[in-house]
């Protein structure tokens, strides 16, 4: 176990006397949100929550929002007149930017248009049930006002004000879950943090000399900690690029930090160490059904921090398959907005997700807290002839329909309609009643028998161009 005996003690002292104040505020708030038997006298024992009731809202959520709003969002993919490559919230180190030129956007970084109750209004709008905004990213620059060092919003720009404190109330007012993205491990400010080696050694440097250790002590730790005791009830911390941190006892420290302070707080996938759920790569779709509980993170063009050239918008149509697609599978949809320096959602990134929430305030039903298809085939499947580049049979997807399912019912999302009637894969239980849910007063339609297969009438014209959703009740 490799860790500095002062870092250590160091760290079990603080937490344990941050535990302790928090036990004391939390028997008079709900950050630990936790449901609690009250014995004599009212004073409340906290009962731990076991992994299904920790995940419960995640379950039912299924769409979120995510945020990746910093400095970036000032040269907005432009260096020095060069439009640099890649993805925006990584300017720095793609254009190999010094911390001492870096630093300086800080002075110019004044969001005087943020406002939250419209970043939160959006979402909701969208009909996302959670939002995940950037505390800190790879560059290492807090967008809260941070005690652990000056290279924070509050101290180091002219916009003074705390957005993570203004967005946790506006998501208390509207009743939607906030959680924090947190660069744990690179960190390109900070001589001990991961991946800047263009101002600093190499990270196995950082590894060998305990450099890396005193940063994830002396800023990283302390940090995850203010995140928790500072905003409120915390839905989840989502870690990042796990460089390093399956040495020793890394990640189970920030593990503790998080299930001492907020044990209802959630961790993905990305720590290092044991998440609650699975984070898959970003923008990847499984193929199949995925039997655990799972995330993928997108983006609406392609990028995550703000780039002011890239146009390359993904149509709501896409967005709603892909968000049918993603439940179908049993997972979750964090999707990305990447705001301006001003403290702007780009116009589109709006008007997409909107878009989606219209649809969705027709056809929630089909998707919040559903359950992945019992089917697969329509899906897609492997190819006989064509290869994928590493050589295995290519999957070929299909894209017609997908399904998605709660007790007694099919939700059947037709992208593409058919023509007369729609014929079910074979189930065992039987079709007692059909309906489209876009139809206010759900007439039924004509159920057939075909032999194993049910086969269901249906209008001439879909009742929406994205997806229309037939419901089956089974029995
Ligand atoms: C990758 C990128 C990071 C981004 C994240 C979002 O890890 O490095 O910049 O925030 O994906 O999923």
């Amino acid at each position: 176990m490799r860790t500095t005996p002062a870092c250590t003690f160091r760290r079990n002292l603080q937490l344990s006397l941050a535990a302790a104040c928090l036990c004391i505020v939390a028997s008079y708030s709900t950050l630990a949100a936790q449901p609690a038997a009250s014995p004599a006298g009212g004073a409340t024992v906290s009962k731990p929550l076991s992994q299904d009731e920790k995940m419960q809202w995640f379950r039912e959520a299924k769409f979120g929002l995510f945020i990746h709003w910093g400095l970036y969002a000032v040269p907005a993919g432009t260096w020095k007149g060069q439009q640099i490559q890649g993805i925006g919230e990584w300017i720095m180190n793609r254009a190999k930017i010094p911390v001492k030129e870096y630093e300086q956007l800080a002075a110019q970084f004044n969001p005087v248009k943020f406002n939250a109750e419209e970043w939160v209004q959006l979402a909701e709008d969208a009909g996302m049930k959670y939002i995940v905004i950037t505390s800190k990213h790879h560059d290492g620059f807090a967008m809260y006002g941070s005690k652990v060092t000056k290279y924070n919003i509050v101290d180091a720009t002219p916009f003074k004000r705390d957005p993570l404190k203004e967005l946790a109330a506006a998501c208390a007012k509207h009743n939607i879950r906030l959680g924090f993205y947190y660069s744990q491990a690179q960190d390109w400010h900070e001589p001990g943090g991961a991946g800047n080696t263009w101002d600093f050694p190499p990270d196995a440097e950082k590894d060998k000399s305990g450099a890396y250790d005193q940063y994830l002590c002396g800023k990283a730790e302390p940090q995850v900690k203010e995140l928790l005791t500072r905003y409120g009830p915390v839905c989840l911390i989502w870690f990042d690029t796990p460089r390093m941190m399956n040495v020793g006892d890394r990640a189970q420290r920030f593990i503790d930090i998080v299930h001492t302070l907020q044990p209802a707080c959630l961790i993905d996938g990305r720590l290092g160490g044991q998440g609650d759920y699975r984070s898959m790569g970003d923008n990847r779709i499984p193929n199949e059904v995925v039997h655990e509980d799972w995330e993928v993170p997108a983006t609406l063009n392609n990028t995550w921090g703000y780039k002011s050239y890239d146009h390359n918008w993904k149509s709501p149509e896409d967005l709603t398959f892909k968000l049918v697609d993603i439940v179908s599978k049993g997972g979750n949809y964090l999707l990305n907005v990447g705001p301006t320096a001003e403290g702007l959602i780009p116009q589109p990134s709006q008007d997409n997700l909107r878009a989606v929430g219209r649809w969705l305030k027709v056809n929630g039903e089909a998707i919040y807290g559903a359950k992945p298809t019992p089917f697969g085939e329509e899906l897609g499947s492997l190819s006989e002839t064509e290869k994928d580049k590493s050589g295995r049979p290519a999957f070929k997807a299909r894209t017609d329909w997908r399904c998605t399912m709660k007790p007694g019912k099919l939700y059947v999302h037709l992208f593409k309609w058919p023509a007369g009637s729609f014929e079910l894969p074979t189930i065992k239980e039987k079709v007692t009643r059909a309906y489209l849910l876009a139809d206010p007063q759900r007439q039924a339609l004509t159920v057939r028998r075909n032999g194993p297969k049910w086969s269901i009438s249906l209008p001439q014209t879909a009742p929406d161009p994205m997806d229309s959703v037939l419901v089956l009740e089974v029995k």
